[in-house]
């Protein structure tokens, strides 16, 4: 056959295609939580996410199941400031089942952050149901790096609402946001 795209046959394509082995094939993946508000700590999890797959959500949930800080519209608006210089990392919110929301997206990878072990039983759990609702996502554990091990969104709103320093653990605008709250409230 005559007709090649980047030195393989058609023919030889439409059979890698056929078999799921061609190489372009797009890996999207999904990071849920909270985010109230986004520290480097997810953010260490969410920049090595976006080296090993060509699509990173950041899916920011409504949280109906806690009282947040920050309104959902702030959350995702710190995030995309956080974040704009990573051009395949997009933000989104969502609501209800994550499984949903990622099936919606077409991802195929769901990211958790595990930083112990304590995180570890209770991530085991959450992929294993997901799993069960749907197969066809699969949960990938990242561990954050050292310096991040200890973090929580709680502890940094914590320390912010006390008057303490957080510039070592959340983006600039994120410090800024906490400072403008922390003074209102
Ligand atoms: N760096 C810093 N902090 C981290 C972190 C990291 N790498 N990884 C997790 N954390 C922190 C989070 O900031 C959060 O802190 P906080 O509790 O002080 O706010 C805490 O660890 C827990 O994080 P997480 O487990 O991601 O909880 P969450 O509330 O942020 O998000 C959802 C939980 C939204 C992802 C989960 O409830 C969900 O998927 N809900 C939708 C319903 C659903 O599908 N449920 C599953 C059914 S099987």
């Amino acid at each position: 056959m005559g007709c090649k795209a980047h030195g393989i046959s058609i023919a030889g394509w439409i059979f890698l295609k056929k078999r799921g082995h061609w190489m372009s094939k797009t890996v999207k993946a999904v990071y849920p939580g909270t985010f109230d508000p986004l520290t480097l700590g997810h953010e260490n999890i969410l920049v090595r996410s976006s080296r090993m797959f060509d699509h990173v959500i950041l899916a920011v949930a409504q949280a109906h199941h806690k009282k947040t800080l920050f309104t959902l519209a702030e959350r995702i608006e710190l995030a995309q400031m956080a974040l704009k210089d990573h051009a395949n990392i997009e933000v989104m919110s969502f609501e209800g089942l994550v499984k949903d929301f990622a099936l919606e997206q077409g991802a195929t990878v769901m990211i958790r952050g595990v930083r112990s072990m304590t995180d570890f039983d209770y991530e085991s759990q959450l992929a294993g149901m997901n799993r069960l609702l749907a197969p066809e996502v699969e949960t990938v554990f990242l561990n954050p790096e050292a310096q991040f091990l200890s973090l929580s969104s709680t502890l940094i709103r914590e320390i912010a609402s006390l008057g303490g320093q957080v510039g070592a653990w959340v983006s600039p605008c994120v410090e800024t946001a906490l400072k403008e709250k922390c003074k209102r409230s």
